[in-house]
């Protein structure tokens, strides 16, 4: 037989960093609940055409896409987002808005593999649907850096731009979606000038071409600055100087809360999704140059699925790169830090007893585990040792008779005679 691999761009995750993928869910699972979201599961496999509409070029050319057996044209979830606006245009249509969704699990795309970049990689997905007010832009916005702050990290930054803007732009020089969408691709990007040739080969004039190259250089730290002069630069623009309208009063509601997030705003900042209608945005650490999280507004989603117009936003984090950006801090876990106990019988006769000992400690909620592979007591501890255990629980028959166990403390190399009713107290204390 060969030697098998894991397939190319698909990972193993051995227990240290399951632990840690698993806390960074388990984080995300608790912030969603502190802000009233839901959780729901929806299949990996969905329908190609649900996946590909609007999902811009980028994912569209690089979903695990195939025919199954039936016939049908399918996909392997590249992202979350078309799976709920699915649920809500359909079995979710008559439920009252606004509905906070929440969904987490593995998502695929053929990426090429590098640093922070897989083909199976996993999001915590955030959806607020049915408000098209710029509190619920917000608040995304706010849970994200919520999530940022529960799992450690620290020095993050928000790049936040508004789609409605270039577009607004754009519109109003008559230019249809393909010919938008081509020059947000490009910006996307960062191929900035072949956006502006595109831009000039689609018929736009020389003044959109001028308000394009100055929203492209624009950004700032200082937010109503930069607004500011994101309002000026598209002046005459009715829809885009809306959009910059709508962005001011959303991070305006994000600072008002106190929140402490450091936000770059940037002009000309595209994201490959096409379906984002508004607000758009990414985070960044110093440590990664690859976005731990993306997410926006996409107000046309659902009701091109067939639902009612239902504005919505969200946030995707992506729980792979969080845990390469906490390995990177060095963030240590909190709360894990669980003692380890072993029950170990000294001979055969006393077998059922470590058995119904280990299951005592159970029920008190410790972690325990049982010596299985029928050691000798010094090669029993010594693996306990090895494995950084903390306590080992001795379970003999001389002992055992008068109601007692010993136990040794790894750690400290101590060993005391405890009474069996006591061990639970002892152990915990
Ligand atoms: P996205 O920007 O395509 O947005 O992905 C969100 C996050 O998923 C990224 O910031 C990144 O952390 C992670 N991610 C994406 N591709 C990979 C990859 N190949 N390897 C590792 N991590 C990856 C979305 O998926 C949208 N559905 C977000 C959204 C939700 N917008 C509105 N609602």
């Amino acid at each position: 037989m060969p030697e098998f691999k894991t397939v190319r761009g698909m990972r193993d995750f051995l227990p240290e960093e399951t632990r840690m993928m698993k806390y960074i869910e388990n984080k995300a699972r608790s912030v969603a609940e502190s802000f009233g979201y839901q959780e729901i599961m929806t299949p990996i496999v969905e329908s190609y055409e649900l996946l590909a509409t609007k999902a811009g070029e980028e994912v569209r050319l690089r979903m695990f896409a195939f025919k199954d057996l039936g016939g049908r044209m399918v996909a392997l979830r590249p992202e979350f987002t078309p799976s709920i606006a699915r649920v809500v245009a359909t079995t979710l249509k008559n439920e009252p808005k606004p509905l906070r969704l929440f969904s987490v699990g593995s998502l695929y795309r053929y990426d090429e593999p590098q640093r922070g970049r897989y083909r199976e990689f996993w999001q915590s997905d955030f959806e607020l649907v049915g408000s098209s007010r710029p509190e619920a832009d917000a608040e995304v916005l706010m849970v994200t850096a919520r999530l940022m702050e529960r799992v450690g990290l620290k020095d993050y930054i928000f790049k936040v731009g508004h789609v409605g803007v270039l577009r607004g732009v754009l519109i109003d020089e008559g230019l249809n979606e393909k010919a938008q969408n081509a020059v947000l691709q490009l910006m996307d990007k960062k191929q900035y000038e072949d956006s502006l040739v595109r831009l000039k080969d689609s018929g736009a004039s020389e003044k959109c071409l001028t308000v394009s190259r100055g929203l492209i250089g624009l950004r700032g730290s200082n937010i109503s600055e930069t607004v500011e002069k994101m309002k000026t630069c598209v002046d005459g623009y009715e829809k885009a100087v809306a959009a910059v309208e709508d962005l001011k009063e959303i991070l305006k509601l994000v600072v008002d809360s106190g929140c402490k997030i450091t936000v770059n705003v940037e002009a000309g900042f595209a994201r490959g999704l096409e379906y984002y209608t508004g607000m758009i945005f990414e985070v960044y650490v110093p440590q990664l140059d690859v976005a731990l999280t993306g997410g926006g507004r996409y107000d046309k989603l659902v009701e091109l699925f067939g639902g009612q117009p239902t504005p919505a936003v969200g946030v995707a984090n992506g729980v792979d790169r969080m845990m390469l950006a906490m390995q990177e801090q060095k963030v240590t876990l909190k709360g894990t830090a669980e003692k380890k106990v072993i029950v170990i019988s000294a001979g055969d006769e006393t077998k059922s007893e470590a058995l119904r000992i280990s299951h005592l400690l159970k029920d008190a909620g410790i972690t325990v585990e049982l010596e299985v592979m029928g050691r000798k007591m010094g090669k029993a501890l010594e693996d306990a040792d090895r494995r950084k255990l903390d306590y080992a629980v001795i379970v003999g028959k001389k002992e055992f008779d008068e109601g007692k166990i010993v136990l040794k403390d790894l750690k400290r190399r101590k060993q005391t005679t405890v009474r069996i009713e006591e061990l639970q107290e002892t152990l915990k204390s």
